[in-house]
């Protein structure tokens, strides 16, 4: 390990293992991050990237293993302690108190000083805002921050704690394309200022655009440690997934047909009463995957959920193949074709107290085969299953095993699987691979594709800007309830994609 002799590490990790309940989160890790340095944490899902900050942060207590800052052994009993360390953490989900300023979220929070007037606790926000150009007012309520700024807020606080490490844990998720870039200059100011940066990230595009060295895991272990002028993206696709990576999905030519979902100035309302979808309106054909791009929370999931039956309609018409399915029942929409992937799998996707087999005619058991007189065939809804757990590549020991002890992946297959078998003419698919590992993902993205091959229509939301121009024929960009554009993903850049995810309408953007 070649560093400057008199520059400690400010932190090294030597030989950490945590494990969980049947899973070793990390298994013998060696993780070091030096003074001025971005370090990239790359890695799939269940990696164990999480864990393994959050044991930095005093989150968890390792099973094995030391932890040195800047050479001298520590213990981390609490974030209290790693605070104390000059370690800061801002998490995927904030932590910040909603109905609290900035100001006040910082008075209450850990921190290294005493005593904190708000006074004084405000100058250092502007002195903050000035220096790092993180642009925000320290009076206003959390509950009024988009999450970009949010996230500017956690920043801010750890920065206000003394932090001279910073950890951030996929901190791009929640933003726009052009509020990434601008946090990406913030933590690049940080680091020619002497402070280390961990990055963590599943996104190889991010850790080209920011890192100065990157450690890639998979399956609780270091798989490497490399300088970015060493790494290339298939270079490190491969370290993180375990086997070449194909980057390009071949696409047929795009020969729509009849519509097939016809949506007409849709108005639905969000859990807090106001208007989640503001009359929006657009046609899907048959042979047509039609994205909608967005930043998540500005009305995509309300607007999926008031087409499949799962939330009122207030005004508005939704019509599939000529049928108005206004307000009509999840189990009147499915029957009318619509195969449903949704975002919440637990909560829409399987009863996660119930096998497999029975998750696998969820949407059918009232009909034949599965249902003769009163009773449920249990051997026909067994064979389905069967088929279903060849086909998909499902990893399960028996049908009859219950749901939720499947993987992410696998409980996305079953579902993916269940909807396609019915031969649907309408799919609507929710960020389709949240969360799934590579090989999930090409796999479901290509059933996706194949069923727009074969002429199905497909609505196809995901806060995954790739995935969106990747797939899609036709792309429309939500934001805060309205579509701002309709485009197709050749004929626009990803800068314009980003203005249009922040609201500004096509027009304006490519003026
Ligand atoms: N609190 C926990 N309890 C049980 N298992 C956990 C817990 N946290 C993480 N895991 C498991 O540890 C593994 C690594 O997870 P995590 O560190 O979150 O990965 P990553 O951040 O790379 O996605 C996964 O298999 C996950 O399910
Ligand atoms: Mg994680």
């Amino acid at each position: 390990m070649a560093h400057v002799v008199g520059q400690e590490p400010l932190i090294r990790m030597v030989n950490i293992v945590k494990e969980f309940p049947g899973v070793i989160a990390n298994d013998h890790v060696n993780f070091e991050l030096s003074p001025g340095e971005i370090h990239a944490l790359l890695g799939e899902n269940g990696a164990g990237k999480t864990t393994l900050m959050n044991i930095l942060y005093g989150l968890y207590q390792p099973n094995e293993g030391e932890i040195y800052i800047k050479g001298r052994k520590v213990k981390i009993k609490n974030p209290r302690d790693a605070l104390w360390l000059g370690i800061g953490m801002v998490h995927q989900h904030f932590l910040l108190v909603e109905r609290h300023t900035v100001a006040e979220n910082l008075a209450l929070g850990y921190t290294r000083r005493q005593v904190n007037p708000l006074n004084e606790i405000r100058d250092k926000i502007r002195e903050f805002s000035i220096k790092y150009h993180l642009k925000i007012d320290p009076d206003s309520y959390i509950w009024q921050l988009s999450a970009g700024e949010q996230q500017k807020a956690e920043i801010i606080k750890a920065l206000y704690s003394g932090a001279e490490i910073l950890i951030l844990d996929e901190p791009t998720s929640v933003l726009t394309p052009q509020e990434s870039s601008e946090l990406f200059s913030i933590i690049k100011k940080m680091r020619d200022e002497g402070k280390g940066i961990v990055f963590i990230t599943h996104k190889l595009a991010e850790v080209f655009a920011v890192a100065d060295k990157v450690t890639v895991m998979r399956k609780g272990k270091v798989i490497g440690t490399l300088p970015m002028k060493e790494a290339s993206k298939e270079k490190l696709a491969s370290m993180m997934v375990g086997r070449e990576v194909v980057f390009v999905i071949k696409k047929k030519p795009f020969k729509p047909g009849k519509p097939v979902l016809e949506v007409r100035n849709l108005v639905v309302l969000g859990d807090r009463g106001r208007e989640a979808v503001k009359s929006v309106s657009f046609t899907v054909r048959e042979g047509e995957i039609l994205g909608i791009a967005g930043v998540a929370g500005n009305g995509q999931k309300e607007l999926i959920h008031a087409i499949v039956g799962l939330r009122r309609i207030k005004s508005g018409r939704v019509r599939i193949m000529s049928t108005d399915a206004t307000n009509k029942s999840p189990r009147e929409i499915a029957d009318l074709g619509v195969g449903h992937i949704p975002e919440e799998r637990l909560k829409f996707g399987i009863v996660p107290d119930m096998s497999v087999a029975e998750n696998s005619i969820l949407k059918s058991y009232y009909k034949p085969p599965y249902r003769k007189g009163f009773l449920i065939d249990y051997s026909k809804v067994r064979e389905l299953a069967e088929d279903l757990i060849k086909e998909y590549n499902i990893a399960v020991p028996t049908p009859g095993t219950l749901a939720k002890l499947l993987s992410g992946g696998n409980m996305q297959k079953l579902i993916v699987g269940r909807e396609l078998k019915r031969r649907p003419k309408l799919i609507i698919a929710s960020n389709p691979t949240f969360g799934l590992d590579v090989g999930a993902t090409e796999y479901i993205r290509k059933m996706l594709l194949q069923e727009r091959d074969e002429g199905a229509a497909i609505l196809l939301v995901s806060s995954d800007l790739d995935e969106v121009m990747q797939l899609s024929d036709r792309v429309a960009v939500m934001f805060n309830g309205e579509i701002v554009g309709i485009v197709e993903p050749e004929e626009v850049t990803i800068k314009e994609m980003s203005l249009m995810m922040s609201g500004i309408r096509l027009e304006e953007a490519v003026k």
